[in-house]
């Protein structure tokens, strides 16, 4: 199939049909009304804005995240707008069906109405980046500068989102740290299309620097300010943020993930297939597969953890992973990979790909006296055998499995481990050969290889 044909195909299967806007857009209407009024009743000056895919319309189908901006005057101590902030959040989501509070700079609200999660998030309403004051209050900026310079290109940026996704480079979280929406939206704003941005993904690299807002122009000292900053911090691009010459959009974009970025493209361009978009996962049964041809084994780590936000999670578990890593190499176990995330059922998992699940272990192992008849019995059945006074000795091989090692790892604190997991990992299920059937769909992107595989 030629490329276009591809990404028509792709584009079928991710861009929102006309019944899912109709959802989305009256959704996004009531909720609106709903925020005017909670507001007006709490005598609050507070407007809504919508922020993110869905309020610049390069959501992909089915990925209706409402981010949903409660935005207070700028004369707003911090400390009310916090207060308030979060009070306002719970009164809308008292409406809605259910939510949570969730902890990021400051507290929101995180609900669920209709099947879909809308985050209620109190920010300042900002104008212009010197108005900015906390790390959300750019978002309105950033969909304003979208809104107007994307121009209709809305399926492009569908595209090159779906693919970084499909590669696994799609997110900025410090877990993944690929490319977020915003910078896939420069990009595309940048280079006109998909296909361009991909065809320039060795150009861009050399030249470093993406300028879309003319900053170098108009606040020269601010902007090369961040480009040096960055530049000593080696990230693999500078994008100055249209809206705010202080930041830089890819900052949290690592060298690996741009690397997958810079071999698929160019893999895409030469050979397209919508597999690249659309990747087959492994799943549990196929796993175990893939171990039995390679020879090797899993060990998962199953247990139940504290409430954490994933940003919070995820670090540690993967601290407690390469913990795990160094403890049992030290013990005569080589980790070839590991995995980690977590279970529908909220438990958190860590799985460790490794090269055998037992060692053989020489035990001293005391015997009876010499000259009775167990004596006789003990020198003829053991191997090396020797005597201290009148007891007999003798070395016994045993095998030693890992689940024992690991346990005892766990009880001697000989494992580094994120500093809220030490407890919970001590309770730990050690499960050999086994996948959890509820493993989150996120969980599956990098099972099998290490986390910065390129290729299987
Ligand atoms: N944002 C940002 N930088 C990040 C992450 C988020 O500036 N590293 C801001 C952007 O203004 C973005 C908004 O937060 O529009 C919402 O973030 P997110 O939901 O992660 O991105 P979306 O653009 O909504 O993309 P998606 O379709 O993946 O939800
Ligand atoms: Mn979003």
């Amino acid at each position: 199939m030629d490329i276009e044909a591809i990404m028509g195909e792709v584009l079928r299967r991710i861009k929102p049909t006309e019944e899912e806007r109709a959802f989305i857009n009256g959704l996004m209407r009531e909720l609106e009304d709903l925020v005017r009024e909670t507001s007006e009743d709490l005598g609050l000056d507070v407007r809504p804005y919508f922020v993110g895919s869905l309020a610049k319309d390069t959501y992909l189908a089915g990925d209706h995240d409402v981010d949903l901006f409660l935005a207070f005057p700028l004369r707003t101590p911090l400390k009310k707008l916090r207060e308030k902030g979060l009070e306002l959040g719970r009164a809308i989501a008292e409406e809605l069906d259910s939510y949570e509070i969730a902890y990021a700079e400051h507290p929101y609200v995180r609900a669920s109405y209709k099947g879909v999660k809308v985050d209620l998030v109190p920010c300042y309403d900002v104008k212009d980046w010197r108005d900015v004051r906390t790390a959300v209050d750019r978002s309105i900026l950033h969909t304003e500068w979208v809104l107007e310079n994307l121009k209709g290109r809305n399926d492009e940026v569908r595209l090159l989102k779906r693919f970084l996704k499909g590669i696994g480079a799609y997110g900025s979280e410090i877990y993944v740290r690929g490319f977020s929406g915003y910078l896939a939206e420069i990009l595309v704003i940048k280079y006109g299309s998909f296909l361009e941005v991909l065809r320039n993904a060795d150009f861009m690299l050399r030249q470093k620097i993406i300028d879309p807002g003319n900053w170098l122009k108009h606040e020269y000292e601010t902007a090369m300010k961040t480009i040096k900053r960055e530049a000593e911090e080696d990230r693999p691009l500078v994008v100055i943020d249209p809206v705010d010459p202080r930041r830089n959009v890819a900052a949290n974009l690592s060298w690996e993930k741009y690397g997958r970025f810079y071999f698929k493209a160019q893999e895409f361009l030469q050979n397209p297939s919508a597999g690249f978009f659309f990747p087959t996962e492994f799943i549990g049964g196929d796993y175990l597969a893939e171990l039995r041809r390679k020879g090797t084994h899993l060990v998962t780590l199953l247990f139940a953890v504290p409430e954490m936000v994933d940003d919070l999670l995820f670090p540690q578990l993967e601290r407690s992973a390469k913990g795990f890593e160094k403890a049992l190499a030290r013990e005569g176990f080589a980790v070839l990979g590991w995995n980690i995330g977590r279970c529908k059922s909220g438990k958190a998992f860590i799985m460790l790909e490794v090269d055998r699940i037992e060692r053989p272990m020489v035990r001293i192992h005391p015997g009876p006296e010499f000259f009775t008849n167990r004596g006789w019995d003990f020198y003829q059945k053991n191997e090396r055998v020797w005597l201290v006074g009148k007891r007999l000795y003798a070395e016994k091989a045993v095998k030693e499995s890992i689940t024992d090692v690991i346990l005892e790892l766990l009880e001697k604190n000989q494992v580094a481990m994120g500093k809220n997991l030490r407890k919970p990992i001590k309770g730990t299920d050690v499960l050999v050969d086994y996948v959890p059937r509820d493993l989150e769909t996120e969980a599956y992107l990098f099972l099998s290889r290490k986390k910065e595989g390129l290729k299987n």
